[in-house]
This record gives C-alpha cells, structure tokens and sequence, in this order.
C-alpha cells in the first residue's frame, strides 16, 4: 500500500478499538468535573495570534518556538491554541459570563497544538482537560481545584502520582526575584542558550524552565521565589496548605516549580508521576489573578488546571487500571433470502427502538460469512432467518457465549422474550434473588 501522505510528525489517530479509552476518561473527566460544580464551555480551535501572545507571554517556549500560526485570506494571523485558558477566558469575557454571579466554574475537553520536538507523552497535537474557576482569591478555592484534579486521578484508579506544589508570588514579590535572577544567571550569562540570553533581560524566571541542557544545568542552584514571597503571598501559600490539610490531600512543596507559562501568580502545582517516563507530568495548574484584567476585563482573581488526556491514559494502561468495556452487539440477525432480509431489517428496527445493540447482513452475504462476521463482532447472540422461519414463525436464538439454542417466536412477544434471554445471559451466575433486584422483575 502507497499512501499518498501520512499523518504529520506528533499526531496520532484515534482508532476505534481504542475509542473506548477515552470514553472512560472522557466519562470521568465531565461526571468529576460537574459535581463540583463546573459545566462544560467549548471553544474554537483557533484564536487570535494576540491572545496568546498576551497571555502565555511572548518570552515562553510555547510563544517564541511552539505556536501553529497560520494567516487566513492573506489578512490576519491565526494560532491553533496551544492550551486552554486563554480562550476560555476570553470566552468568559466576550460572552458576559462574569455577570453571571461568582465564582463561575467551567470545563472543557479540547485538543491544543505544540510544535515542540516529540518523544513518548509529548506530542504536538495532545488533549486537555481543563477547569477554570473565575472570581475567588480564597485560598479554599486553590484547595478546591486541586482537590477536584485529584479526584479525576483518584477515580481513573491511578497510583504513584505525587502533588507538588508553589507559590510563584504576586507582580510584587516578583520584582525583587527578578532583580536576584537577574544577578545570578549574568555571571554565565555567556553559557545560556541564544533564547535565554535575551529572557535574562526581559523575564529572567523563563529561563527556569527552558529545555535546553545547559540552561537546565545552569539553573539547578538559582535563587527560589518562595523565599521572595511578600506576606500576602506567604499567608496565601500557608492557608491553602492548611485546607489540603483538612481535606486529607498530601503534597510536596516543590521551590523549583515555576510553570512555563506567563501568567501564573501565587498558587501553582502539578501531578508527577514516574511510571510513564520522562514526560511524567499529568496535571499542572495554577491561579492567573492578573490574566482577566491583562485581557482587557475587569480585575478578577482566577485559577484552574490542565490535565493531559494522553499522559493520563498512558498512566492508566501502564498501571493496569479500568477501562469501560467497549459495547458489543445483543443480537446479529443473520438472514438467507429477500423475504428473511426484510424481516431481519424490521426485527432489527424493532430492536434499535427499545434500545438494543443490534446487526443484520448489509453485505448480501451467505450464511456461514455472515455467521463469522458476528463471530468477529462479538455478538452475544446469534438468530439465522430463512424461508422456513419465515413461513413457521418460529426461530432459534443461539447463545454464542456457550453455544445453548431456545426457541423464539417472531410475533409480537419477539421484543420481550428476547430481552428475557438477554438479561438471563447477563446475570448468569448470580442468585435468583439478585436477578430481580438487578431486572427489576419479580
Ligand atoms: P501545561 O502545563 O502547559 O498547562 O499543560 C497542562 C498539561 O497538558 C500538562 O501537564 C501535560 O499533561 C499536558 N501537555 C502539555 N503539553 C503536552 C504535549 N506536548 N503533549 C502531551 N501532553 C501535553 C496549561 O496548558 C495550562 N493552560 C493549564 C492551566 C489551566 N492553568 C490554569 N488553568
């Protein structure tokens, strides 16, 4: 096979006996997410260059080396978005959203883009779960985001995964940490990478998370923010240990965490685990009570988190944990003949309305390919019509768990006899009791 083209570098498609992976995340995701309050907001793939380069900041890796930029009708420059907050904020804003009461509480599953140099769990295209919560400066907020982030993870079954958590300080405290970032990366200020000699000027802290080797080697014995904090940041920082505290949440304060994006003040955090590798950071997040206003709305403390979707379900596979089974089909109706077809075709619309998974022939086949068809397919139960059922009314309903037949009329009690089978072979096993309570018949 010659394919004209294939997927691009850091893509990667999701086939359909994978699918049911990411409705297992996607299922536990929305159902966490709602109970805390947060409901679904969705945004365009695409926004304005200026967004990002406002919000993420024009000294960030994603800024200066990640962005798909692309110009539409020679006019102006669109960026794929490279993560979530951002257009959810403006989103927040454009749509009046803040009016509505605080704090607002939205979620959202979407797929960013980062041209970044790909290796396992870091792609170029990738999918967030994110939760942003708009209008609280609380310290209890901090805790509650965090807590909801390790609910998803608790819920997913994962293990080994550890908070680390920060406090990067307010515009205040960041001015003197500057100043002493400043001081210390000019005295090698010729080893830094080319990027990094121009942030030492303009945002010294970017260099902290720079990918470079030598810039990572540079930076091991840096000056840390947490000891720059000014004492609202410092109380803020304490108050939302104490409530991870109350709520039985263990962490590690990790200094070194400063995020790789600009507009992250106080609180920030991330979920690391070993088990998937290098690229072992699951969930980071953080509050941006500067952000709203940055983008042109009123003065509003925010905070959220973004969890990578493939990172969680490479750690879930790795560590062995559940995934929803995948539906199969109740019943292929396999058919020998136009007038056994039909009738397979009605039967089968029958079926659909009541809410049963169900097939028929749609390749004009034989019996015995149909027969391995539903085989392939797993269905759980197999029913062969030819003349002769057509003509008697009567069929056999075959078992293909263990081969056993029963006897099935194709009238009007067609429906409810084979559900019978159905919730029969489901609860194999189980005592007559438990059937009923289960079926809900007496
Ligand atoms: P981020 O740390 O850039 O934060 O990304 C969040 C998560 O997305 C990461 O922890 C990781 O699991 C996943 N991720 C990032 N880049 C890649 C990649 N190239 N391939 C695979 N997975 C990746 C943000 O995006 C912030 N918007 C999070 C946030 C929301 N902060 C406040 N609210």
């Amino acid at each position: 096979m010659a394919l004209i083209t294939k997927r691009p570098k850091g893509t990667f498609d999701i086939v359909p006996s994978e699918a049911y992976r990411w409705h297992t995340v996607e299922k536990i995701v929305s159902e966490t997410a709602e109970q805390y309050g947060f409901r679904e907001i969705r945004i365009p793939t695409f926004e304005d260059t200026g967004l990002f380069v406002r919000s993420v900041g024009e000294t960030t890796d994603v800024v200066q080396k990640e962005m798909y930029t692309v110009s539409a009708g020679g006019k102006s420059n669109f960026t794929l978005r490279p993560e979530g907050t951002a257009g959810t904020m403006r989103a927040v804003l454009e749509n009046g959203i803040l009016n509505e009461g605080f704090p607002q509480k939205v979620y959202y599953i979407l797929s960013c883009f980062r041209h970044e140099n790909v290796q396992k769990g870091r792609q170029r295209e990738f999918h967030q779960f994110g939760c942003e919560m708009v209008g609280t400066e609380s310290p209890r907020a901090d805790a509650e985001v965090i807590s909801l982030a390790k609910s998803v993870l608790d819920r997913a079954g994962v293990r080994n995964i550890e908070l680390n958590i920060n406090s990067i300080g307010c515009p205040k405290c960041r001015a003197e940490y500057h100043k002493a970032l400043k001081e210390f990366f000019s005295a090698r200020k010729d080893e830094l990478c080319h990027t990094c000699g121009e942030r030492l000027e303009k945002n010294p802290m970017r260099i902290l998370d720079c990918k470079s080797e030598i810039c990572q080697e540079i930076g091991k014995d840096a000056p840390l923010i947490i000891d720059y904090l000014c004492d609202d940041c410092r109380e803020h920082f304490e108050q939302l240990q104490k409530n991870l505290q109350v709520m039985g949440i263990e962490y590690k304060i990790n200094p070194k965490i400063v995020r790789g994006l600009d507009y992250y003040t106080r609180t920030v955090f991330e979920f690391v685990t070993t088990d998937i590798g290098a690229q072992g950071t699951v969930c980071g997040g953080g509050r941006y009570d500067g952000l709203i206003e940055q983008l042109g709305g009123p003065k509003t403390p925010a905070l959220g988190f973004a969890m990578g979707l493939e990172r969680l379900i490479i750690t879930m596979k790795n560590q062995g944990c559940d995934f929803m089974e995948e539906k199969t089909c109740d019943l292929y109706i396999a058919s020998m003949g136009e007038a056994a077809a039909a009738k397979a075709m009605a039967l089968t619309m029958q079926l659909r309305d009541e809410g049963f998974f169900v097939e028929y022939d749609l390749v004009e086949r034989g019996i015995k390919p149909q027969m391995k068809y539903a085989d392939k397919i797993g269905a759980k139960f197999v029913m062969v019509l030819g003349d002769n059922e057509i003509e008697t009314g009567d069929a056999r309903l075959k078992n293909m768990a263990d081969g056993s037949q029963t006897d099935i009329k194709l009238d009007d009690s067609f429906t409810d006899n084979f559900s019978n089978a159905l919730v029969a072979e489901m609860f194999k096993g189980l005592d007559d009791e438990m059937v009923s309570l289960f079926s809900g018949k007496e």
